[in-house]
């Protein structure tokens, strides 16, 4: 019975970040820097999140506006709490900033570590679990541990001669005997929240850091007659700190292997070489898809099946769609790319940038916020900004559309069937109709209507297109 009424205490997370992270030395807070293109903070809100508790709260100081920022990210606003830290004096004054909020909940407090982003969402449930049923009513704290080969930096689990917890003991305050111990602290853990607050009231801060150590509590906790469990877990990269830059780059490796092993194994994907790719964890990529050496997907980029990805390319949150090819050193950020599409080499596809089925970009033509239709190509040279393009239509080398006046950006509408000659400039707002087509040199300051051929600087119009279709359908013209 008493087991039940534990497994029904409500869970709240407490996340600490607020350290600056002096061993990263660096500028940037510790916990906004990057795995795998995300903040380290947002990797643990993420995980925290697939566990339902009831809150998250994140301590936060060092640039402290950011870390919410980066949080809010990955959490809905109703969700998530932020306490201040003012100044970082320890752990354990982290966890005491949060006092107001939680120190009288009857919950379970799953407290977690900003820098320790790999953990695993089944990892806690398991932790959790633990701490509900030890002896079949719980423990007042359970601290997630893991045996290294190298234990240094991390703060050691003693326990006693009975195999039961004893201590934490930091790397800076422990004796050589202490410190060969292998089994450490992940910093990870479960406390009775009401309990931990009592106990925090009587951490002191004589220690070589002169801080006040959350390691503490357990002591205390134990010494006050409290059950103290240990969990202890096999995957060490799970629980792996960073604290420094070495640290984060062999974690960005091992993830990054993790993924690209992943989508061989479960999705079907050819690698030409699998240790010279960096594809995001969150990036999908379809059966048959062939990656060439040094491509770079970044985000929730979605790539479909039997494309070809050449070398040198990066593509960021975008999605591709099946049997495209993208050939060498191309850079795609925010756009869309449809069915048997072709791009590149060097091309660049900008935010808003949209190829429908069959469309092609060659080399040097740039897209920003423009629809090129089916079929269609701009396959040298060119600049579409703020522009609509129809269907099988052509636009000459070294096309421009010059839609910026110094001022404000000014759209340009072309049909279908159109063919813009080479080093035309189309001066925005400007819509070229349907079979109409330009000379080359043509700078356009005017519509050009359906069928008309324009040509010149400024463009003049000589003579009427597709004449046998236009007698047809006279409509058209107006
Ligand atoms: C801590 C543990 C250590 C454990 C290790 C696991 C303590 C005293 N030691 O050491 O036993 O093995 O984590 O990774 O807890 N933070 C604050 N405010 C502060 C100080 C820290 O919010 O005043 C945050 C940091 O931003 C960080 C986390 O707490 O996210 C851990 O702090 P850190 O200084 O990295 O502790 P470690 O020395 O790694
Ligand atoms: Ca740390």
């Amino acid at each position: 019975m008493e087991e039940r009424i534990n497994e029904q205490k409500s869970l709240d997370v407490l996340v600490l970040a607020a350290g600056l992270g002096t061993r990263m030395r660096s500028n940037l807070a510790k916990v906004l820097h990057e795995l795998d293109g995300r903040p380290l903070i947002n990797h643990v809100c993420r995980t925290a999140a697939a566990l339902a508790p009831r809150k998250i709260y994140t301590v936060i100081g060092h640039q402290g506006e950011d870390v919410k920022e980066a949080v809010l990210e990955e959490l809905n606003e109703e969700y998530a709490e932020f306490v201040w830290q003012k100044e970082q004096l320890g752990t354990g004054d982290a966890v005491n900033s949060a006092r107001e909020y939680l120190e009288n909940e009857k919950s379970t407090l799953l407290v977690l570590s900003g820098d320790v982003p790999m953990i695993k969402a089944e990892t806690l449930a398991g932790l959790v679990q633990q701490h509900h049923n030890h002896r079949g009513k719980g423990a007042a704290c359970t601290i997630l541990t893991v045996q290294l080969d190298d234990p240094t930096g991390y703060g050691r689990i003693v326990r006693d001669d009975g195999g039961m917890f004893d201590k934490i003991v930091e790397q800076k305050d422990g004796t050589d005997e202490e410190l060969k111990v292998k089994e450490i602290n992940s910093g990870i853990y479960c406390f009775d929240t009401k309990k931990l607050f009592e106990t925090l009231s009587k951490v002191q801060n004589n220690n070589a850091q002169g801080e006040y150590y959350l390691t503490d509590v357990p002591k205390l906790l134990s010494e006050a007659g409290e059950s103290v469990s240990l969990y202890k877990h096999k995957d060490k990269n799970e629980i792996e700190g960073i604290n420094n830059r070495k640290q984060l780059a062999d974690m960005e490796k091992v993830l990054r292997r993790r993924t690209v092993k992943k989508m061989m194994l479960d999705y079907g994907v050819t690698f030409i070489d699998p240790k010279n790719v960096y594809i995001s964890a969150s990036a999908s990529i379809g059966r048959d898809t062939i990656i060439h050496p040094n491509v770079i997907i970044e985000g929730e980029t979605k790539i479909g099946d039997g494309c070809v990805v050449r070398s040198g390319t990066r593509i960021s949150n975008s999605i591709i769609g099946r049997g495209v090819t993208i050939l060498d050193n191309c850079l795609i950020t925010d756009a869309e790319v449809g069915d048997r599409c072709n791009v590149g080499p060097f091309a660049h596809l900008r935010p808003m940038a949209r190829m429908e089925e069959g469309a092609k970009v060659g080399n040097f033509v740039e897209m920003k916020k423009s629809v090129l239709g089916r079929n269609s190509k701009a396959n040298h040279l060119t600049y579409l900004g703020d522009a609509t393009i129809g269907e099988n239509s052509n636009i000459g080398a070294g096309t421009i559309t010059c839609n910026y006046d110094g001022k404000n950006k000014h759209a340009t509408e072309i049909g279908n069937d159109v063919k813009i000659g080479s080093d035309t400039m189309l001066i925005a707002p400007i819509k070229v109709g349907d079979g109409a087509a330009t000379g080359a040199g043509t700078v356009a300051n005017k519509d050009i209507p359906s069928n008309k051929l324009a040509v010149g600087s400024p463009a003049r119009f000589i003579k009427t297109l597709n004449q046998e279709e236009e007698n047809e359908d006279t409509s058209q013209e107006n």
